[in-house]
């Protein structure tokens, strides 16, 4: 299906979710990466609306990710959670893969939040570190927006500077640190896996100026961000690569998972906090 098609399936995708949900108004859209389905627990009074029942979803699912939407509230706002995400390394489109965000911008959702596992590429980062992205590197020739043209748009082309909200990451880190933690901000690289990273790649990713590296976020933010949302991304280190000539363990999707249920409780209170007081 050319890109076009897919995202104006996703229209409909939305307006089912839209039938199926009292409030129209939502303040804030969270994705939820490996290991982080947990999240969905903070939700007051929610309702589930499973990823099977909306038309135009894939029907593909990974071990350790949740395969649902989930809206309620924290406080006053109006959440919608993804609670599950679709990858480029399942076989599907890349504009697919975005799917968060289109749904998202067709419910006129103004914030758009993502969370994954990243594997920790600068030497100073710790397994369990919670870290903001700054900004990204894509170097795999893949966009999810190539070939995508809505009406109001007069080119395809878009400014990508602030692309990670520079005052929605001061505002977070200032909840970090009245909870007594700070956070890194770190550049992600994209890549398109399934594999973990060669010895070679990890040291091409440092040269390049990467701290960390994953299989998803980038083309949900990039389409969040031309489509006008506010993006804030977060990644979860769950796995460090050695320096150059060190031996280190191997990574493995377990690790992934274990470490992302240990750093699930934190994310949680941190956002929890974020969302009551911005
Ligand atoms: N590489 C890519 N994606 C990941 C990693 C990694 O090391 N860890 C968690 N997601």
């Amino acid at each position: 299906m050319h890109a076009q098609d897919i995202v104006t399936s996703f229209a409909e995708s939305a307006k089912y979710i839209q039938s199926r949900l009292l409030s129209p108004t939502i303040d804030l859209a969270i994705v939820l990466g490996s290991g982080l389905s947990d999240f969905t627990q903070i939700l007051e009074n929610p309702t589930f609306i499973s990823y099977q029942d909306i038309p135009n979803f894939p029907k593909t699912q990974v071990e350790g990710h949740g395969h649902q939407l989930v809206y309620g509230s924290i406080g006053d706002k109006k959440i919608l959670l993804f609670s599950g995400r679709f990858h480029y390394y399942q076989g599907l489109p890349i504009t697919t893969v975005a799917i968060p965000a289109w749904i998202s911008y067709y419910m006129n959702i103004p914030r758009y939040v993502a969370t994954n596992a990243a594997g920790g590429v600068n030497v100073n980062y710790q397994v369990g570190d919670l870290t903001l992205i700054k900004d990204h590197i894509n170097p795999t020739g893949l966009n999810p927006l190539r070939g995508v043209q809505l009406d109001n748009w007069q080119n395809p082309f878009f400014d990508t500077s602030n692309l990670y909200n520079e005052r929605l990451r001061e505002s977070i880190l200032k909840v970090a640190i009245a909870q007594g933690f700070s956070m890194k901000q770190g550049t992600s690289c994209f890549l398109p896996g399934p594999n973990f990273e060669t010895p070679a790649e990890i040291e091409m990713l440092r040269t390049l100026g990467a701290d960390l590296v994953g299989m998803s976020t980038v083309p949900e933010t990039l389409t969040a961000h031309k489509l006008g949302m506010k993006v804030l991304a977060m990644s979860v280190v769950t796995n460090v690569y050695p320096k150059k000539n060190e031996s280190g363990q191997q990574v493995s999707h377990q690790e992934v998972l274990e470490a992302t249920t240990l750093a699930s409780k934190k994310l949680h209170t941190l956002m929890k906090d974020w969302i009551t007081l911005w």
